[in-house]
């Protein structure tokens, strides 16, 4: 197997988003943003040289979801691998449903060297289920808010 190859051009044509961070989770300056791939410069509209910086609370607005956020954290401080979603806003304002795992990265000593997070736009494949859902229900009160999270109703 070759273990000698070039790993930035397989994180930069990887289909998920991918940023990495410091390991410093304490606001306002951390966790700083290390490397974006362009599955994520894609999937947010933002140019790699508006990062510098920057944390990853620049994605986040009004619905995004304080109690996801304080789950995150308190999963990368037990060392524990975290999955959620979360409203999060692209550069021009508009939202989309993030899906994402996050976890530590560990070089040869047991503390964290990054964070990373895998990512991924889940808005399209989630708005066929819920409009499934208010076929079957018109007045499902989980899939009325998703619409009028993104004002489509
Ligand atoms: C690697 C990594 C990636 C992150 N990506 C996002 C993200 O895409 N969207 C988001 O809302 N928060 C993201 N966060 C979470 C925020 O940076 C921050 O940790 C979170 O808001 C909790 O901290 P706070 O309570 O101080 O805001 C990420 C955190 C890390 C460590």
């Amino acid at each position: 197997m070759q273990l000698k190859f070039d790993w930035l051009i397989v994180l930069e044509n990887l289909r998920r988003g991918i940023m990495v961070t410091d390991t410093n989770l304490e606001a306002p300056s951390g966790p700083r943003i290390i490397y974006v791939n362009q599955a994520w410069l894609r999937m947010t509209g933002y140019g790699r040289e508006e990062l510098a910086g920057k944390t990853p609370r620049m994605l986040q607005g009004k619905h995004t979801d304080r109690a996801v956020l304080t789950l995150l954290k308190k999963k990368l401080l037990r060392r524990e691998v975290f999955h959620g979603q979360t409203w999060n806003y692209r550069k021009n304002g508009e939202p989309f449903l993030m899906n994402w795992y996050c976890y530590a990265i560990y070089g040869e000593r047991p503390k964290p060297i990054y964070y990373i997070a895998e990512q991924e736009d889940v808005t399209e494949i989630e708005s066929l289920r819920m409009k499934q859902r208010l076929l079957a229900d018109p007045q499902d009160q989980e899939a009325l808010q998703f619409f009028a999270v993104l004002r489509k109703l």
